[in-house]
């Protein structure tokens, strides 16, 4: 399977909508910079759709999402590998537009929110970033108009704001999460991990531990679960945490001691600059 490279909505629309069959179509939305991660949320979205459906995959660093000092500037762009990668694991289109064709009359006026969901946890450390998440998921829902978007559980909290939005503002797409990509010994796979030296490499490795130390005593109850990941951040060396956090993942706030049920274990720490985001989904007894 060939995949087409589009960069304007003229060429994306016939391109994603060759034909009148209705077929189902989903898509997978990224900032580019593949890797196995994005590569099995574009599988899972050719298994939904069949053979016969379509996929497309978004590449777009949103600057809407990106704070001042933010890594806006350093984002990897590697769009010839992640046709490659993208047409590799099932994708028909890739849409990769530029800034002006996105947002033709400058940055938006009005935007979608993730009101309080949206400001706490990534919220508070970077204001504004759901809010640029979300404008953007919702215009290129708009634009591609799939019957199924996938995302990332790696993104717990963009994961659950989108599917709130999705909820909330009516939005005719089912959304679905997929099992965070890891490497063999339990690092999560980022686009934000070739920026790690070899010893950071290393040091980022306590993010994980953490979160499966805390998964490994999930049925003894949210105060265990907080005090072993805790533990194992205590004087991990080269990382300075933003937040560790037992999450109710239908709102994202704080799970009350008494917490029982699905929960998600997050984790924010910088490991030198680079700013890193892990979770697992837990059950708590
Ligand atoms: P990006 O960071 O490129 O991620 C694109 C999608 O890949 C997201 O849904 C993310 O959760 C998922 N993903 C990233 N790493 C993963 C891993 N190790 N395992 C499984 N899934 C993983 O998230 C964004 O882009 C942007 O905010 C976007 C939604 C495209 C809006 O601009």
């Amino acid at each position: 399977r060939k995949a087409e490279l589009t960069h304007t909505i003229a060429d994306f629309e016939p391109a994603f909508w060759p034909d009148e069959q209705p077929v189902d179509n989903a898509v997978v939305m990224t900032m580019g910079a593949l890797h196995e991660g994005h590569a099995a949320l574009i599988r899972a979205a050719r298994k939904q759709v069949g053979q016969d459906g379509r996929v497309a995959v978004t590449v777009f660093v949103n600057p809407l999402q990106f704070g001042a000092g933010e890594d806006l500037d350093r984002y990897p762009r590697t769009l010839a590998a992640d046709v490659r990668l993208a047409e590799e694991n099932g994708a028909d289109v890739v849409f990769a537009p530029l800034p002006e064709e996105v947002y033709p009359n400058g940055t938006p006026q009005v935007r979608v929110s993730g009101g309080p969901m949206g400001e706490r946890f990534e919220g508070a450390t970077r204001p504004g970033h759901f809010d640029g998440v979300l404008t953007v998921v919702a215009k290129l829902l708009h634009i591609t108009d799939p019957d199924f978007a996938f995302f990332g559980e790696k993104d717990a909290q963009q994961l659950a704001v989108i599917q709130r939005m999705v909820a909330d503002l009516d939005f005719d797409v089912e959304v679905i999460g997929v099992p965070t990509v890891r490497e063999a010994d339990g690092l999560a796979l980022s686009s934000r991990n070739r920026f790690l030296s070899e010893t950071e490499r290393e040091q980022a490795l306590a993010l994980s531990k953490a979160l499966f130390a805390g998964r490994d005593v999930a049925a003894q109850g949210p105060k265990a679960v907080r005090a072993a990941a805790s533990a194992a951040l205590d004087g991990a060396e080269g990382v300075t945490l933003d937040y560790l956090a037992l999450i109710d993942p239908d709102d994202f706030t704080e799970a009350a001691d008494d917490f029982q049920g699905e929960a998600v274990l997050a984790v924010a720490a910088k490991v030198g600059s680079t700013r890193l985001i892990d979770n697992v989904r837990i059950i708590v007894r």
